[in-house]
């Protein structure tokens, strides 16, 4: 499924405030929540709707609001937590799961340490959240696990991605729409992204 860029203005100027390594964690953690907010607007874009019959002061009317379906955020830990405030905002329903993965140092293979995901799971549609698409093994993992509990309609949501990352998941889930804020230009020997903004985690937990 092609990948949605998103080009809004306010994305693309926080995202660079984001990506200067002179920008505090008050501020990225800020800036990170902020964009989220921005993206699940785009994200939820499709939630279907139907008619509701209310009364206005004026007379009868007939509005919308959201079907049934129901929507589930599941942050990757740690970083994904960074975007969690900024998507509540906008669905404060939504049930949260939690995936925790690290990369191996050595290797960049996603290590998992904790998965707990609503027991409803199966029932709801499921938006994944990360700021970082590196060479993908993270997101790949963790949208595995959240299949493997029944789970048929799922997003992908990431501030940064590397074109080798998102090549990556694509492959391994073609039917993810992945939602990105900038397609970046590669990854380095370590297996960061260039330009990208460094080590996500870090920079919103301030444990650098
Ligand atoms: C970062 C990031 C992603 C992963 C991306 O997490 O938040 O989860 O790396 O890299 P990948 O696409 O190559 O898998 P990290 O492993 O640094 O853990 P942290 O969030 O706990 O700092
Ligand atoms: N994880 C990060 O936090 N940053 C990168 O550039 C790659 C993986």
């Amino acid at each position: 499924m092609k990948p949605f860029i998103m080009e809004h203005p306010l994305i693309q100027h926080k995202l660079t405030i984001l990506r200067d390594k002179n920008t505090g964690s008050r501020d990225f953690r800020a800036l990170t929540s902020e964009i989220a907010t921005l993206m699940c607007y785009e994200a939820t874009r499709d939630l279907p709707l139907v008619d509701k019959e209310i009364e206005t002061p004026m007379c009868k009317a007939v509005g919308k609001e959201l079907s049934g379906r129901k929507l589930a955020f599941v942050p990757i830990l740690r970083a994904g937590m960074g975007m969690l405030e900024g998507v509540l905002t906008l669905v404060p329903a939504a049930k949260v799961g939690h995936i925790g993965l690290y990369r191996d140092h050595e290797t960049a293979q996603p290590i998992e340490y904790y998965c707990k995901l609503p027991s409803d799971i199966a029932q709801r549609e499921v938006i994944v959240l990360d700021p970082m698409l590196a060479t993908g093994g993270s997101a790949i993992d963790a949208i595995t696990q959240i299949k493997e509990r029944g789970v048929k309609n799922i997003k992908f949501m990431c501030i940064i991605a590397a074109p080798e990352g998102m090549k990556a998941l694509e492959e391994a889930h073609p039917d993810v729409q992945v939602y990105c804020g900038a397609l970046d230009e590669k990854l380095n020997e370590d297996k960061y992204i260039i330009p990208g903004l460094g080590d996500a985690g870090d920079r919103i937990f301030g444990t650098k």
